[in-house]
């Protein structure tokens, strides 16, 4: 199975892209600019003397993936949306984008809808969108060999497409959560914000959310 990763030379899609290699499977990272998607991926397979990641521009990395993730700035999102239309028909689309306001990422622009809201509106019920992973930091995903210790939230309106990203989640030694239906990406994308400024408060790099009573009958 491929993992595409739209945007997987940033922060956020470069520390999924090396998790996924570190436990073996294939990824493509998808760039506006092929060269730099090529030495990112290069990157990683010399820290893990393998293969199993590629460099593509944004169109061929979602035509390769079979899963495909999406971490953009919010204010590159529709023109990304764009690009991938045509190749990811039918597959489980992943959005992280979080609508941050640009410089500024404690403050989330104001907007009654989602990020995944609007991706969904421009893909249509042609693939499985999924909300989620926003409340991870990079720089946990980035040491791979941390535990993850924050839950990983995720939300849809395509129970198998919850399935298969909780697996996938699984996979990584963290713990899905199903937050329900797509609509409550308004709530999973603001936590965003919320936890980039507790980690200026308290001085930290790696606060997230845990989930508690799903243990408990
Ligand atoms: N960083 C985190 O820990 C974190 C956690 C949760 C959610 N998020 C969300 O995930 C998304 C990505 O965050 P990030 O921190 O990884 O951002 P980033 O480091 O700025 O990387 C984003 C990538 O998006 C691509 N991109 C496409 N169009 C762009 C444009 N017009 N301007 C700038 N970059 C563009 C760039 O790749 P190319 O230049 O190669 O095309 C860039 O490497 C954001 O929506 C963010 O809010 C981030």
């Amino acid at each position: 199975m491929n993992i595409s990763i739209i945007g997987g030379t940033g922060k956020l899609g470069f520390g999924l892209a090396k998790r996924f290699a570190s436990i073996n499977h294939s990824v493509v990272i998808g760039s506006r600019e092929k060269e730099k998607a090529v030495s990112k991926a290069m990157e990683i397979n010399e820290e893990f003397k393998s293969f199993q990641v590629k460099g593509e521009d944004i169109s061929t990395a979602a035509e390769c993936g079979d899963i495909v993730f999406i971490t953009v700035p919010y204010a590159a999102q529709k023109d990304t949306i764009d690009k991938i239309k045509g190749h990811v028909k039918g597959k489980v689309v992943i959005d992280a984008t979080v609508p941050l306001q640009p410089g500024n990422p404690t403050n989330q622009i104001d907007s009654i809808t989602s990020s995944a809201e609007d991706v969904l509106e421009i893909l249509g019920n042609d693939v499985k969108l999924v909300s989620g992973f926003h409340t991870i930091s990079h720089t946990v995903l980035n040491n791979v060999n941390s535990v993850i210790e924050s839950d990983v939230l995720i939300c849809s309106n395509d129970t198998e497409a919850i399935e298969i990203v909780s697996r996938l989640i699984e996979e990584l030694g963290a713990n899905p959560v199903n937050a329900g239906n797509l609509k409550n990406a308004r709530v999973l994308e603001r936590l965003t914000p919320m936890i980039i400024g507790m980690n200026k408060h308290y001085k930290k790099r790696h606060i997230g959310i845990k989930i508690t009573g799903l243990e408990v009958n």
